[in-house]
C-alpha cells in the first residue's frame, strides 16, 4: 500500500515523528541504518527564532535520509510562511506544522496545541504556509485541548479543506500530556472523516501495537515516537509484521550496546565533546532499558564524559549479559562503529578526527 502525501509517494507505513531533543541528524542516521523507507522528521523548529537565525543546524538534512519533513511551530501566519519557505529551501520533502505540542512554554504563546483552541488562526496559518511552498504541507495535532473540547474531527476537516496533504493525530488531549492511554477509537473517527492520509499516533511500543492501531483506526500509517528510543529496530519490525505478517525478534543485548556506541559517537562528533556526551546520557538510558542487571551500569552511564568512558562501561555490561563472548563481540564491533560514523554524511558532520579516539 503506497501512501501519497501530495506528490510524495511513501514506501513505508511507518513515520518517526518529531521529538525535540531526540530526532536530530544523528538519531535519524541511526534509524536510516536499520530502515531505509520510513518517513522521518526533524525536531520542531521555532518559526520566530528562524527570523533572527535563518540557518540553524537543527534544519540540516543529510542526503540519505529522505523522505523527511521539517517541523515548524509558531502562531504568526506570515512568520510561519517564511519559516516554511526556509524549510523548503533546505531540501525538506514536506513541511509539518506542530499543532499538538502540550508543553506550557509553547502553548502559552498560542503555539503548538493552543492552536486547536484557535481554529480560525490555525486556518490562516495553513492558508499562508500553503501558498508559500510547493512541497506538501502536513499538520500534527492531538484530540483537542481537553476532554470537554475534543475537536480533532472538525479540526482535521478544516485542515483538509485548506489543502493540507496529510496529518498525524496523537490520541490524547493537551490536558492529558502523556498520561492515560492514547484513544485509538477517536483517532479512527478522525481517519473516517478525512480523505487525506492519516498517521495514527500514541503508545506503539511493540510491532503488535502498530498492527492493532492500524486495524482499529483504519489509518494509512502509524507514527511511532517513544517506542523508537534506544530501539530503532522497532521500525523495520513493524513494517515486516504489517506487510508480511512476520514478527522478527528484537536484536540481542550486545547488538543494542553496539548501536548505543554508534549513536553516542555520532553525537559527540556532531555536537562536540561536552554537548555530545551530555546528550548521550539519556540515549544510553534508553539503549540499556530492560537489560537484566543493567541498573548499576546505567547509573554510571548517566555521568559519562567521553566516548571512551562510555565504551568501557558498555563493554562491562556486554560481559554481564554475554560473558566473554559478549564482551569480545562488543569490542570487536567498535572499529566498525568508528568507521561507520565517518560515513555519516561528510557534508554535514563536523570535521572528524578519529585519531583522537583510542579503543
Ligand atoms: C522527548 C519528546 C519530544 C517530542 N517533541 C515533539 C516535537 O518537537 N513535535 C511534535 O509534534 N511532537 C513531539 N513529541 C510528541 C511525539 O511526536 C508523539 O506525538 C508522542 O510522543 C506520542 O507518540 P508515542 O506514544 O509513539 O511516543 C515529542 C515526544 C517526546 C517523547
Amino acid at each position: 500500500m503506497t501512501i501519497r502525501i501530495g506528490a510524495l509517494s511513501l514506501n513505508s507505513r511507518v513515520y518517526v515523528p518529531p521529538m525535540a531533543g531526540v530526532t536530530d541528524l544523528v538519531f535519524r542516521d541511526v534509524v536510516r541504518r536499520v530502515d531505509k523507507n520510513c518517513m522521518l522528521s526533524t525536531e520542531m523548529v521555532s518559526s520566530r527564532a528562524l527570523m533572527n537565525r535563518p540557518d540553524p543546524r537543527i534544519m540540516d538534512l543529510a542526503t540519505n535520509e529522505h523522505p523527511i519533513g521539517i517541523q515548524i511551530f509558531g502562531h504568526e501566519p506570515d512568520v510561519m510562511a517564511q519559516a516554511a519557505q526556509m524549510a523548503e529551501s533546505k531540501g525538506a520533502d514536506f513541511v509539518d506544522i506542530n499543532m499538538g505540542c502540550p508543553v506550557p512554554k509553547i502553548t502559552k504563546g498560542k503555539d503548538g496545541c493552543a492552536l486547536m483552541r484557535e481554529p480560525e488562526l490555525a486556518r490562516e496559518i495553513v492558508k499562508q504556509v500553503k501558498q508559500a511552498i510547493k512541497i506538501p504541507l502536513t499538520v500534527k495535532f492531538r484530540l483537542g485541548w481537553d476532554d470537554n473540547s475534543r475537536n480533532a474531527v472538525e479540526f482535521g476537516g478544516m485542515l483538509e479543506e485548506e489543502g493540507v496533504s496529510a496529518c498525524t493525530v496523537h490520541g490524547r488531549t493537551r490536558q492529558q500530556l502523556y498520561s492515560g492511554h492514547a484513544d485509538w477509537d477517536y483517532i479512527g473517527r478522525v481517519k473516517k472523516a478525512l480523505s487525506i492520509p492519516v498517521f495514527g499516533n500514541g503508545d506503539v511500543f511493540e510491532p503488535q501495537d502498530a498492527l492493532k492501531l492500524l486495524e482499529k483506526t483504519g489509518c494509512d500509517g502509524v507514527a511511532v515516537a517513544r517506542g523508537t528510543l534506544g530501539n530503532p529496530w522497532l521500525i523495520p519490525r513493524i513494517t515486516k509484521l504489517v506487510d508480511q505478517g512476520i514478527l522478527d525478534d528484537a536484536p540481542d543485548e550486545v547488538e543494542r550496546l553496539v548501536c548505543a556506541a554508534l549513536h553516542i559517537l555520532g553525537l559527540i562528533k556532531y555536537k562536540g565533546a561536552r554537548v555530545g556526551a551530555n546528550e548521550s546520557r539519556k540515549h544510553l538510558g534508553h539503549y540499556t532499558k530492560g537489560i537484566p542487571n543493567a541498573a548499576p551500569f546505567r547509573a554510571r552511564l548517566a555521568k559519562i564524559q567521553s566516548f571512551e568512558e562510555a565504551c568501557e562501561i558498555l563493554a562491562e555490561l556486554a560481559y554481564e549479559v554475554g560473558g566473554t563472548e559478549g564482551r569480545t563481540r562488543f569490542l570487536e564491533s567498535l572499529p566498525q562503529v568508528t568507521s561507520n560514523v565517518i560515513a555519516i554524511d561528510r557534508a554535514i558532520m563536523a570535521p572528524l578526527s578519529m585519531s583522537s579516539i583510542s579503543i
